[in-house]
């Protein structure tokens, strides 16, 4: 499947930037994704629930979900060059989250993590539509994306600075956050009003909280 991308794409840089990084933090990512899914409440679902990984890159998420217990992961990924590494080829499919190759009502659960951002303004209520129309009623939207706290912005800074030479791991972090703010700025701007937007979706709102570096979301199916 071919996916248009547009002009002046800078998803390679992003993308080996990402592999780099990715790889750097292979143990203690795990550790974060298993915070993060007992932060989501995603760890008390029944392990054999259907859950669909939106953006799932290299499949890291996968990993950790699959350790943790549960038996029926999808994951869906734009790049095929990331995708090829996914640990379980037969479980990821090449397609954008605008536009879900899954049957409506096929999953009672979908997580988005550090996906949303990427994601040109105009494409987004698409995505809400589509992660609601895979699940089924009561189906549950678990959401990880960035949030503009002061600490982001310190970080930022940081890595905007000479300090960001210091090392590849911050070269490659730097490249990524040059890479993808022409989503993530508006992203962060628009950060207030996502709750409502997902709500308008079809969704009812458990909880929307704002931590360290990010809000972390529970969206109900109604
Ligand atoms: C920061 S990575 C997060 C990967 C994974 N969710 C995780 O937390 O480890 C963002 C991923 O979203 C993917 N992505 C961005 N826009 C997408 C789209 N429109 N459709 C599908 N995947 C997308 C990127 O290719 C990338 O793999």
């Amino acid at each position: 499947m071919t996916i248009s991308r547009g002009s002046g794409d800078k998803t390679h840089v992003w993308r080996e930037s990402y592999s780099r990084v990715s790889k750097d933090l292979l143990r203690s990512s795990q550790a974060t994704n298993r915070s993060r899914i007992k932060t989501l409440g995603l760890h008390s679902l029944r392990h054999d629930a259907r859950i669909l990984d939106v953006g799932a890159g290299d499949g890291n998420l996968f990993t950790t979900l699959r350790n943790a217990g549960f038996r029926q992961i999808w994951g869906l990924e734009y790049q095929a060059e990331l995708a090829a590494l996914h640990p379980d080829r037969s479980r990821i499919v090449i397609a954008s989250a605008a536009d879900i190759p899954f049957a409506s009502g096929s999953m009672e659960a979908v997580i988005v993590m550090d996906v949303l951002h990427h994601l040109p303004g105009a494409q987004l209520p698409r995505c809400i539509s589509e992660m609601r129309r895979v699940l089924e009623p009561g189906g549950v939207l678990f959401v990880c994306e960035p949030a503009g706290t002061l600490f982001r912005k310190i970080l930022t800074a940081m890595l905007m600075s000479p300090l960001s030479r210091i090392s590849r791991f911050s070269r490659d972090k730097r490249a990524m956050v040059e890479a993808e703010r022409e989503t993530l700025d508006p992203w962060l701007e628009a950060e207030r009003g996502i709750p409502a937007q997902i709500a308008a979706g079809g969704f009812s709102i458990d909880f929307f909280e704002r931590c360290w570096l990010h809000h972390y979301g529970r969206f109900r199916a109604v």
